[in-house]
């Protein structure tokens, strides 16, 4: 296959034809941080994380689906970069549930590495509207929030592209745009069948399993319609 050759940060990189920037910036160990990114599920640029500089270009590109054509000069940290991402990191957490100690993703949620990286944790969020949200737990086995989705659509591509199952898209338009299912029925009314692989690919807490704890608060809640059917490890004396 034809290969071209970039350069990014000022060291040459060679990269099949065709390949994007991020693509090119991963064969040379160059990091670009990405949250939305699945490779060959998901490469819509939608968050802008991954944003860089190319010489020429009237503004920043993401790399994740812009493809290198010979003699590219890409830069991949400049001051420019680094502020785009901390505001679009920003951004995000203004209207993101931003209760990290009680989530159970804390510690392995790639917002919140990001976020360290950036130095953006205790700094100043955007003022204004915060998008309202109940989670839906009508499934059996998992749990949608909301308040923790930044809109990847990472588990949408999954359902669809890998499962061929197809469930879950986006409802409404523009700041009310949300994740869910078809005319907004819970989870558990669809042909959902909890394989699990939106969990897995989700960037945050968004979704996440359903654990002995939910099943009790909501037995507890409505005893009349909720079983609990998995049952406590057992706990063992001496
Ligand atoms: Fe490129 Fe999200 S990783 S836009």
């Amino acid at each position: 296959m034809e290969n071209i050759t970039i350069k990014i940060n000022g060291t040459e990189v060679s990269a099949p034809k065709g390949s994007t920037i991020l693509e090119a910036a991963r064969i040379a160990h160059i990091e670009i941080p990405t949250l939305c990114f699945l490779k060959e599920i998901n490469e819509i640029g939608a968050c802008r994380m991954c944003v860089v500089e190319v010489k020429g270009a009237r503004s920043l590109v993401a790399s994740c689906v812009y493809p290198i054509n010979p003699g590219m000069e890409v830069f991949t940290n400049t001051p420019k970069v680094l502020d785009s991402r901390k505001k679009t990191l920003q951004l995000l957490l203004s209207n993101h549930e931003r209760k990290c100690l009680s989530c159970v993703r804390s510690g392995n949620c790639e917002l919140q590495t990001l976020a360290k990286e950036l130095g953006v944790e205790d700094e100043a969020y955007y003022d204004g509207a915060v998008t309202q949200s109940c989670p839906d737990d009508s499934a059996a086995h998992m749990i949608r929030d909301n308040s923790k989705c930044i809109l990847c659509r990472r588990c949408v591509a999954v359902c669809e592209k890998v499962q061929g199952i197809g469930v879950i898209g986006a409802n409404d338009r523009g700041f009310d745009t949300n994740i869910g299912s078809a005319f907004k029925m819970g989870l558990g009314e669809t042909s959902c069948v909890s394989c699990g692989q939106c969990i897995a690919v989700c960037p945050t807490g968004a979704l996440r399993e359903k654990d002995y704890i939910d099943d009790v608060l909501a037995a507890i809640a409505d005893p009349d319609k909720h079983v609990i059917v998995q049952t406590a490890p057992a706990v063992r004396a001496g």
